[in-house]
C-alpha cells in the first residue's frame, strides 16, 4: 500500500531542477521531475526521502539494479590500481577479458572480435566504418521507428522521431529507410492478419528499393534493431527476421544487429535476435553491458573486423573501470539474473494481461516483450487510436505514486526494470501502475 502523498519533487527537488534548467543544455527531452539520491537494486530515492520503484533502470541500463556490491567493489578494485591508461595506446587485462567474455557469448557460430566505445551511439558508429570498410560499398538500410543514436552517423540511420533529425541536414548519405515489421500497425496498412500471415516488408526491399532507388550490391549493410526500443518496444516476426539474413546472404550484405537496448540478458537470452534463431555479422552493444558505467562494443565476426591498425580508435573507449563493472555485471546475469528476466517478464506480461478489462486503455492495447523488455502501447479504442495524451498522464502520475517508468514510440510505456528485480517489488510496481492507469483514465473522462 501506498503511504507517501507527498507531492513530487519536493522543495529540494525542485530547486535542483530550477538550478539544472539555468544551466543546462536545452536540448534534452523533456525530463521526468525527478531527482535522485541514491539507488538500490530496483528502488530509487529522491532528494526529498521520497522513495520509487524503478522500472526503467536509466533507461535499460542498471542491469545488476544499482549500485550491486559486487558491482561497486569491481569499481573500487580497478579504480584503485588505475582509472585510464588508454586502451587504444596500451595493453591491461581487464579489457582482454572482456573481450574474451563478449565475444564467447556473440550471437554467432564464428570466432568474433571486439571493438570497446563509450556509449550506444558509438558502437554504431564503430559498425557504420566496420561495414563500409569491409565491404566496400556505401549503403545502409535502416528501418522506420529504429533509433541508433545521436551522432551524426548514427543519427542518419535513426528514424524515430523528426525532432531528433530537424536542423541537423545534411545527415549521411547513402542511407535509406524502409519500414519495419510491425503486425500491430503495419506501416503498409494492411490488417494484422495479413500482415502476420505475409509481412511484405522484405518484399519491399527487393521489389521497390533495389528495383528503383539503389543496386543491392552496393549495400553495405541493413542494420535493425531485433526488439524496436525507442519505437515502442516492438517484435517483429520471426520470419521477417529471417528474410533480412537471407536478403543479406542473397547479396553479400552484413546484418547489424542493434542490441543496445535489448542486449545482455534484458530478453532472457544474452541477444534478443537469439529469439529469431538468426545469426547476424555484427553486434552493437551498450546500455546494461556495465550496469550504469559508460562503455559499449562493435561484436564482429573476425573476418568482417579485419581494418587495418589505425582504422579506429577511442581514447576512453574500454575504460578499465568501465570493463570491470561489466565483467561483474555479465557474472550476475549468467549466474541468475538472466533467468529472473525471463520469470519476472511472465509473470509481468500475464499481469498486465489481467489488468486488461478493469481499463479502458489497455483493452485494445498491444502487449508484448521478451523478458525484461515489455511494451504496452496504450490505444483509446478497437481502431488502435494511439492514446498519446493519455500515456503522458500516466508517466506524470507515476512519479506522484512512486514509480519511474518511460514511455516509448508514440503511445507506449516500457516496462524495463534491473534484471535482478525481485517478485514483491515487481508486484508493488504493477499496483503503482494499475492505480496511475486509473487515476489518467479518470482524469481523460475514460472511466
Ligand atoms: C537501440 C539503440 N541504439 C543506440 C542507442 C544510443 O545509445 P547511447 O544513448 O548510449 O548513445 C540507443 C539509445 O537509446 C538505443 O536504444
Amino acid at each position: 500500500m501506498l503511504t507517501d502523498t507527498t507531492t513530487r519533487p519536493g522543495i529540494k527537488g525542485q530547486a535542483i531542477i530550477e538550478r539544472d534548467h539555468q544551466v543546462m543544455s536545452g536540448a534534452l527531452t523533456p525530463r521526468y521531475p525527478f531527482v535522485i539520491e541514491r539507488g538500490s537494486g530496483a528502488r530509487v530515492w529522491d532528494v526529498d526521502g521520497n522513495e520509487y520503484i524503478d522500472f526503467a533502470a536509466g533507461i535499460a541500463v542498471t542491469a545488476a539494479g544499482h549500485s550491486h556490491p559486487k558491482v561497486v567493489a569491481a569499481i573500487i578494485e580497478q579504480a584503485q590500481k588505475f582509472i585510464h591508461i588508454a586502451g587504444t595506446d596500451y595493453y591491461y587485462e581487464v579489457q582482454v577479458r572482456l573481450a574474451e567474455k563478449l565475444a564467447s557469448i556473440a550471437p554467432f557460430s564464428e570466432p568474433a572480435r571486439v571493438f570497446l566505445t563509450n556509449s550506444g551511439t558509438e558502437a554504431v558508429e564503430g559498425a557504420i566504418k566496420v561495414a563500409r570498410w569491409y565491404t566496400d560499398r556505401k549503403h545502409i538500410i535502416a528501418f522506420y521507428g529504429a533509433f541508433h543514436g545521436r551522432t551524426l552517423g548514427a543519427l542518419s540511420l535513426t528514424a524515430s522521431k523528426v525532432i531528433q533529425r530537424d536542423g541537423f541536414f545534411p545527415l549521411l548519405p547513402g542511407v535509406h529507410h524502409v519500414p519495419f515489421n510491425n503486425p500491430y500497425r503495419c506501416l503498409h496498412g494492411r490488417e494484422e492478419a495479413a500482415c502476420r500471415e505475409h509481412c511484405i516488408c522484405a518484399d519491399y526491399i527487393t521489389d521497390v528499393l533495389f528495383k528503383r532507388v539503389i543496386p543491392a550490391d552496393s549495400v553495405a549493410a541493413i542494420i535493425f534493431e531485433p526488439i524496436q526500443g525507442e519505437g515502442g518496444y516492438v517484435v517483429p516476426d520471426p520470419r521477417f527476421v529471417q528474410q533480412l539474413r537471407d536478403l543479406c546472404d542473397q547479396h553479400g550484405i552484413l546484418l547489424i544487429a542493434d542490441e543496445v537496448q535489448s542486449g545482455i540478458g534484458r530478453t532472457g537470452k544474452w541477444w534478443a535476435i537469439e529469439h529469431f534463431g538468426v545469426e547476424p555479422d555484427i553486434v552493437c552493444s551498450a546500455k546494461g553491458i556495465a550496469s550504469g558505467m559508460p562503455l559499449g562494443a562493435v561484436i564482429a565476426r573476425s573476418h568482417v573486423m579485419s581494418w587495418p591498425p589505425g582504422a579506429h580508435g577511442s581514447t576512453f573507449g574500454g575504460n578499465p573501470v568501465s570493463c570491470a563493472a561489466a565483467l561483474a555485471t555479465l557474472e550476475l546475469i549468467e549466474s541468475g539474473y538472466m533467468q529472473n528476466a525471463v520469470d519476472q517478464g511472465k509473470y509481468i506480461r500475464s499481469a498486465l494481461e489481467e489488468m486488461r478489462p478493469h481499463h479502458p486503455a489497455l483493452r485494445h492495447a498491444r502487449i508484448d516483450g521478451r523478458g525484461l523488455m515489455i511494451g504496452v502501447e496504450l490505444v483509446l479504442d478497437e481502431r488502435r487510436t494511439p492514446a498519446k495524451e493519455l500515456r503522458a498522464r500516466v508517466e506524470r502520475l507515476a512519479i506522484q505514486n512512486g514509480l519511474l517508468i518511460l514511455g516509448a514510440g508514440e503511445s507506449a510505456l516500457r516496462i524495463c526494470p534491473a534484471l535482478m528485480i525481485d517478485r514483491a517489488t515487481v508486484e508493488q510496481g504493477l499496483e503503482r501502475l494499475d492505480l496511475s492507469l486509473t487515476q489518467a483514465e479518470r482524469e481523460a473522462g475514460l472511466l
